[in-house]
């Protein structure tokens, strides 16, 4: 069977190295935010090009702590996306604060910034960009708005480690990066985890506290949480940093060979900005006809996703509660069209081949597949 993503193959990749260090936690004596989880911090505000990195215990977390670190909470508003992980609504949603959704631009699949002059109120706090699938969002057009209406810019860059806007990693450009490395991410523990950056000192300090119970010397100064992350999962995440340029650029190698070989087939392939450098955590394609493409795929061992099925404002638990722009066609549209192929950095060639050829026999096969 070929999953859709396939972290216990990254886990072989990089076996002897992982389980070397998870060996040396094991016979230490100190588990959660120790030497594993400092280093791990130093390493990956280098690897982002910030001045700190916090690790904490997962990407809502990390989204949440963000918030609550710039004082966003009861009553304020937060612009984000409504076509993305449920998670980045609700850590909004956990810091108190009120969840005002725009749509996603149709070519790239991340927040449209004209809709963000639609939404702005005297409540608007912050805008959370969304990097989905791995693509930048459209970081002039967001960051000149925040600067120009003197708003916090979060960064969800959980699908988006590596990543880069004009060169520049994304999570350096806001107040605050956001990432989540749960097992099938980019960078992803052997469980969860999450980490934030900054170069705000004064915010990485105060972040440090709210993981912690707010404690600054073992008294709570904020109000605070249990967000802290353990030393097995900094230590695993070390390992995988060392190599994620490398796994990034064997997910961009597929994704060039996808886009190749699919580019006759009545499919919708990914579009990158010409400003960015993607790191395909996802490979989005948009089709017609979307369940009998799914059950082909199935048939042949295949199991390709939905990310994701349903827009946040459409879904039971927000739907008629948050707010939203006008017009949310484009996330709405995707919601019914979009399939994610498989992509991963051990994806061999082999089996991305048979899936372009369960894709150009299902398409040549029919009914819709006008040749002419
Ligand atoms: C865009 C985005 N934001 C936030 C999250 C939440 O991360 P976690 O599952 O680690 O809490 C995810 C993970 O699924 C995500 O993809």
């Amino acid at each position: 069977m070929i999953t859709c993503a396939n972290p216990s193959e990254q886990f072989k990749s990089y076996q002897a190295e992982i389980e070397k260090a998870v060996i040396s936690v094991m016979r230490g004596n100190r588990y959660v935010l120790g030497k594993e989880v400092a280093l791990l911090e130093q390493e990956f505000a280098d690897y982002i090009g910030t001045a700190s990195a916090i690790g904490v215990a997962n990407g809502t977390d990390a989204i949440e702590l963000a918030l609550r670190a710039l004082n966003v909470g009861p009553g304020d508003e937060v612009i984000t996306v409504s076509h993305t992980a449920v998670a980045t609504v609700a850590a909004i949603e956990a810091a108190g604060a009120i969840p005002v959704l725009v749509d996603v631009e149709a070519d790239f699949y991340t927040l449209n910034p004209i809709q963000l002059k639609e939404v702005i109120t005297p409540k608007t706090k912050s805008v959370i960009a969304v990097h989905l699938y791995g693509q930048s969002a459209d970081m002039d057009a967001i960051t000149s708005f925040c600067h120009q209406h003197n708003i916090f810019l979060i960064e969800d860059a959980s699908q988006a480690h590596g990543a880069k806007y004009k060169g520049q990693r994304l999570g350096s450009f806001g107040e605050i990066g956001c990432f989540s490395c749960y097992p099938t991410k980019n960078l992803g523990a052997i469980g969860d985890a999450g980490l934030i950056t900054t170069s705000n000192n004064d915010l990485a300090t105060k972040i440090r506290m709210l993981r912690e119970y707010g404690w600054e010397d073992r008294i709570s100064k904020y109000p605070g949480r249990n967000s802290r992350l353990d030393e097995l999962q900094a230590a695993i995440l070390r390992v995988k940093l060392k190599h994620l340029d490398t796994d990034n650029k064997k997910r961009c190698k597929l994704a060039r060979y996808y886009s190749d070989k699919l580019s006759e087939l009545p499919i919708q392939l990914p579009l990158i900005r010409a400003e960015a450098e993607s790191v395909f955590h996802l490979f989005v394609v948009q089709v017609e006809h979307r369940q009998d493409l799914l059950a082909t795929l199935k048939k042949e061992g295949i199991m390709a996703g939905i990310h994701y099925p349903l827009p946040v404002h459409l879904q039971p638990a927000y739907k008629g509660r948050v707010l939203t722009a006008k017009n949310m066609s484009n996330s709405e549209k995707l919601a019914q069209r979009i399939i994610s192929l498989p992509i991963y950095p051990e994806l061999s060639i082999c089996d991305a081949k048979k899936i372009v050829s369960v894709l150009k026999n299902f398409f040549e096969s029919s009914f819709v597949y006008d040749k002419s």
